[in-house]
């Protein structure tokens, strides 16, 4: 075994040696346990100067406090150096700038804003309401009677029931022409943008949600007439002046009559036919089930697909990719 003199140099060269080696605060409590610690090396070795030969033992005993004051005090400046040293991630503010890559909104995002702004500059003010519906305002009051096809459990996310009423993720913004006529003062001229949801299978094509954007107006004397303006207007400020609306014949419970719309739009260099919604005169019974008198108002109203008009104009074949979040997709708009 070594002796005790021994033992201390060698501690001495350990101990300052593995000190400059620790630079951070838990390396420094390493090392303090280890060497100052009460089952640390330098206890161990004060244990042993009990079986020191008698005239060495006030030398030793000497060394040994030397050491103790050693360590504390080389431990203490080398934690007020680790204290103040910059860490790895200090920001160097003297350092060239480095681009992060600027980051953009999502492409559907941008275009519902572009859309609302539109609406907005021909007078149409915001509307809102929740993605978790009531049945009242998902179909009975918007003429879908129980018992009609559009109720049917497989073609909604029904959600359990709420003060008697059944409730699910709205199938479509037709809801909030419900909520806007229950809360505001006539007349009346809102759009509302959302989500809707609906249990297809995901495809190019279908995805279980998507947006819709939802118009109403209703006013003393209004007709098909005010119902295509507003179409068209849409129409040429969004997708510039040679678009064209054309209404096919079609039905809605909600509005009598219905029709489908279509609008032409530029596809790269062509003019080109999209289906983008459904419209309508709002049906009486509408009106009635919200207390307006269908003898003193009327309505239009349509509702259009968000994704849609996104893919037509920009190209996007499959709209699963709108919700996959991979930035290389993304990038490009
Ligand atoms: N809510 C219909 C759908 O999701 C679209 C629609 C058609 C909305 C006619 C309307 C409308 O406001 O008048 O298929």
């Amino acid at each position: 075994m070594p002796s005790i003199a021994d033992e201390i140099d060698l501690l001495v060269v350990s101990a300052d040696s593995a000190l400059v080696a620790a630079n951070s605060a838990l390396a420094l409590e390493e090392w303090r346990v280890s060497y100052l610690g009460p089952s640390g090396q330098l206890k161990s070795i004060m244990a042993r100067l009990k079986d020191a030969p008698r005239d060495e033992k006030p030398l030793l005993g000497k060394r040994l406090n030397e050491l103790k004051g050693h360590l504390e005090s080389s431990f203490e400046s080398r934690k007020s150096v680790t204290a103040t040293a910059p860490s790895a991630s200090t920001i160097d503010v003297t350092e060239p700038g480095q681009s992060l890559g600027q980051g953009r909104r999502h492409i559907l995002s941008r275009t519902i804003d572009e859309i609302v702004d539109v609406f907005g500059r021909m007078g149409f003010s915001v509307a809102d309401g929740p993605e978790i519906e009531d049945e009242w305002h998902n179909f009975t009051a918007l003429n879908i009677p129980e018992g009609h096809p559009a109720r049917d459990a497989s073609d909604n996310f029904y959600m359990g029931d709420e003060a008697g009423l059944k409730r699910l993720l709205r199938t479509q913004t037709s809801t909030v022409q419900i909520r806007a006529m229950e809360s505001q003062p006539l007349p009346l001229k809102v759009v509302a943008v959302g989500r809707v949801y609906r249990p297809d299978t995901h495809d190019a094509t279908h995805f279980s949600m998507f947006h819709q954007i939802e118009g109403l107006c209703i006013d003393r004397a209004l007709s098909l007439v005010d119902l295509k303006t507003a179409l068209l207007q849409f129409a040429r400020s969004y997708f510039g002046p040679e678009a064209e609306v054309r209404m096919r014949p079609s039905f809605f419970p909600f509005t009598e009559p219905s029709a489908e719309v279509d609008m032409k739009m530029h596809i790269r260099g062509q003019l080109q036919w999209v289906e983008i919604g459904g419209c309508g005169m709002v049906d009486p019974n509408v009106l009635t089930a919200v207390g307006i008198d269908p003898e003193q108002w009327r309505g239009y109203a349509f509702g259009l697909g968000v994704e849609r008009i996104a893919m037509r104009r920009y190209g996007i074949s499959d709209i699963r990719w709108l919700f996959e979040n991979d930035a290389r997709f993304l990038r490009q708009f």
